[in-house]
């Protein structure tokens, strides 16, 4: 069983321990925003956070995310724990980013953990965080110009839902959210039971 924390909810997972972490959060968690795309960590369009870094899920097994804090495209808030109010959600719409679209929840979880890490990033710091996140669309121009607003218009720790399964920010290196959270929320859920409970939220 591996537990861990999924958009501030504790989850239990059943499942084999090399199981990509995108295969569980699609098809066993059923959170379908993050993308499959290469399977090969060369693309970008599977990137979630673990403790608030950008990591590729196709290539994590869930074993190496244990008792960690996973972020996806779902769990994105703004610093009241509005989901989809994140100031890269945000700045996505403003500039009309997404074309086909496909690329896009690992392009803003890839825009979200630089933020958090350099809150003003210059155009070589964006460019060079970025230039793994492949847009087969080309919305490159929109992407850099979506993420310096974001960054004028936020601070760090306004990005992520979560970045802490325990609560205790043992890594200085990482930016500490101070969104509000379920930390206290006792009730822990199995993979079908949060599958279902989503299901039934977006019904
Ligand atoms: S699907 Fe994970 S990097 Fe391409
Ligand atoms: S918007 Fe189509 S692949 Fe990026």
């Amino acid at each position: 069983m591996i537990k861990m924390t999924l958009n501030n909810k504790p989850v239990e997972l059943d499942v084999n321990p090399q199981m990509p972490l995108l295969y569980a959060l699609r098809d066993e968690l059923k959170l379908t925003g993050t993308k499959f795309g290469c399977g090969a960590g060369q693309c970008g369009a599977c990137t979630v956070h673990v403790n608030g870094q950008a990591m590729r899920s196709c290539v994590t097994p869930v074993s190496a995310i244990a008792e960690q804090a996973i972020t996806t495209i779902e769990g994105l808030a703004d610093h009241n724990g509005k989901l989809g109010e994140s100031a890269v959600q945000i700045a996505w719409r403003e500039f009309k980013v997404p074309q086909c679209g496909y690329c896009q929840s690992g392009q803003m979880m890839s825009a979200a953990a630089l933020l958090q890490a350099i809150p003003q990033p210059s155009d070589e710091q964006i460019i060079e965080h970025m230039q793994g996140n492949i847009c087969r669309c080309g919305t490159y121009k929109r992407i850099k110009a979506a993420i310096k607003s974001a960054a004028t218009h936020s601070s760090a720790s306004s990005l992520s839902a979560s970045h802490s399964a325990t609560g205790n920010s043992a890594d200085s290196t990482l930016p500490v959210s101070t969104s509000p959270s379920n930390k206290s929320k006792v009730e822990v859920f199995s993979a079908s039971q949060f599958a279902s409970k989503k299901q039934g939220a977006s019904s």
